[in-house]
């Protein structure tokens, strides 16, 4: 029965390529993904979805609670990790111009049981990422709110009641919160999955005024809290570990697997390589330029908030609002930065939610998901059934869980996904090595096998803290193949 499990996808049958060359369509008379977006598109979008929840959520409680002030070298850490295999994406983008990202790079190197794992995977990457995003999104309206009802002296917040979520995890089992839902959360899924259903075109422009905003609120935190660094919020540097995993290098190694989160999304620039209009030149450009951007930015912002506020005070959910608050800061510059986190959450969502149909559509295209979930709409040429599904599972996700309980869960998918693709470069140069490459990973096997180890461990890090949901979420995939991809795999019908 588990005859062909690792049998690999052909590059020619893959939709689009002709031997690794982008085509309009590759079946005559289908309507196909829309090929509009440029270079420049493709840096915004990859900026889009990776400054969002990590830098302006996740980075104080990492800073509070694991790295202190090292929480910088945990930002270096994981951006190594992320720069090695955003390499690899680069030359994989390039190489096979699809829309399956991941999943496709493994169909076509480690066959089709890994594929599909790790299609499961980026489910958590992408469909969870955006309810995630959308909580965190939730709590920074709210907190908008209430900074302008208190200039304006009225209650503008709304009750707990609309505005968290109805459940949530401890210790493991679930508990009722008294909420009902958590509705601006539903709203922003709602509205963004619209705007994702309409065009490929439209969520690009939007996404670049977005990330416009974003970019210049971060610009103006490091300009206006460069003043108030106070070199002695940095010492110690490494704070002493307490022997809980706190601190000391083990923490900032936690830290690291932590903020890992605010760099997902580089690889998200990959899902749009269909709609590129150069994916072979732009893909790598859209990938490592906002890699290399956002690191940079990461690096700053992270100093300067642990510079302007003592480390241990910036374990809240609003870290860069309250690094403001240690000093005086108008009320009006407050509101600006909550507007930009607005902003950047939004983008992240955005991106996120267009990524997740497009994986579908991958692997809806080889027949490990059902066709539904393959068809593009005849004048909006978007994967409309897939939006409308994922938008209706993440606005629920949204609604009703919190934001702890599935940050390390994304971040744990996405490593295994980043792992495997470092691995699949190493195993397609020997198995395909006359494949056209517009870029190629320098000093690929070493580079390559870094990449995969470094995310590897710090897949291993997350996993201590979240093994039980993790082992649940992989057997239910499992359970998934066995009972409908494995059985209607078009590729296996061929071979
Ligand atoms: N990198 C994205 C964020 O930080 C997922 O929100």
């Amino acid at each position: 029965m588990f005859k062909n499990l690792f049998v690999t996808q052909p590059i020619k049958a893959m939709p689009s390529v002709i031997d690794g060359v982008a085509s309009s369509a590759s079946v005559a008379g289908e309507v196909t993904l829309k090929r509009a977006l440029t270079a420049k598109h493709l840096v915004m979008l990859g900026i889009g979805a990776i400054i969002g929840a990590g830098i302006f959520v996740l980075t104080g409680q990492a800073a509070a609670e694991h790295a202190g002030p090292a929480v910088v070298l945990s930002f270096v850490f994981a951006g190594i990790a992320c720069a090695f295999a955003g390499l690899c994406y680069a030359e994989f983008s390039s190489m096979l111009p699809v829309s399956g990202s991941a999943y496709s790079y493994s169909y076509a190197t480690l066959g089709e049981v890994v594929a599909w794992f790790i299609g499961w995977m980026l489910i958590l990457e992408y469909l969870f990422a955006a309810s995630t995003v959308a909580v965190g999104w939730s709590g920074y309206v709210n907190s908008l709110l209430q900074s302008i009802g208190e200039l304006a002296h009225m209650n503008l917040a709304l009750p707990p009641e609309l505005s968290s979520a109805p459940l949530t995890v401890v210790n493991g089992a679930i508990h009722t919160t008294g909420a009902l839902i958590n509705l601006p959360a539903v709203l922003i899924i709602g509205a963004i999955s619209w705007l994702c259903y309409v065009g490929i075109t439209q969520s690009a422009s939007v996404n670049a005024v977005i990330v416009a905003i974003k970019l210049v609120v971060i610009l103006l935190f490091i300009g206006f809290s460069l003043q108030f660094v106070n070199t002695a919020n940095w010492v110690p540097f490494i704070p002493p570990s307490d022997g809980h995993g706190h601190y000391g290098w083990e923490g900032v190694f936690r830290g690291a697997s932590i903020v890992f989160f605010s760099y997902i999304g580089f690889d998200a620039v990959s899902t749009a390589a269909q709609e590129a209009k150069n994916p072979q030149r732009d893909m790598p450009i859209g990938i490592l330029g906002s890699l290399v951007i956002c690191t940079v930015l990461y690096i700053i912002v992270s100093a300067v908030m642990t510079g302007i506020a003592p480390y241990a005070t910036l374990g809240t959910p609003h870290p860069v609002v309250t690094a403001l608050e240690s000093h005086a800061f108008p009320s009006w510059f407050k509101i600006l930065i909550e507007i930009g986190a607005i902003a950047g959450l939004s983008s992240v969502i955005l991106v996120m939610l267009m990524g997740q149909p497009r994986i579908f559509y991958a692997m809806a295209k080889d027949g490990l998901m059902p066709p539904l979930l393959g068809r593009v709409h005849p004048k909006h040429q978007t994967p409309y059934m897939g939006q409308i599904i994922v938008g209706i599972i993440a606005a629920v996700l949204a609604g009703l869980l919190p934001i702890n309980v599935l940050g390390d869960l994304v971040s744990m998918g996405t490593l295994l996904a980043f792992a495997t693709v470092c691995v699949g470069v190493l195993v397609l140069r020997r198995t395909r090595p006359d494949l056209k490459r517009p870029f190629r990973v320098p000093a690929a096997p070493l580079i390559c096998v870094l990449g995969a180890l470094s995310c590897f461990g710090l897949f291993l890090i997350a996993f201590k803290d979240n093994w039980l949901w993790m082992s649940c979420w992989i057997i239910l995939g499992m359970v998934v193949y066995f009972g409908y991809g494995y059985r209607h795999s078009k590729l296996r019908v061929r071979s």
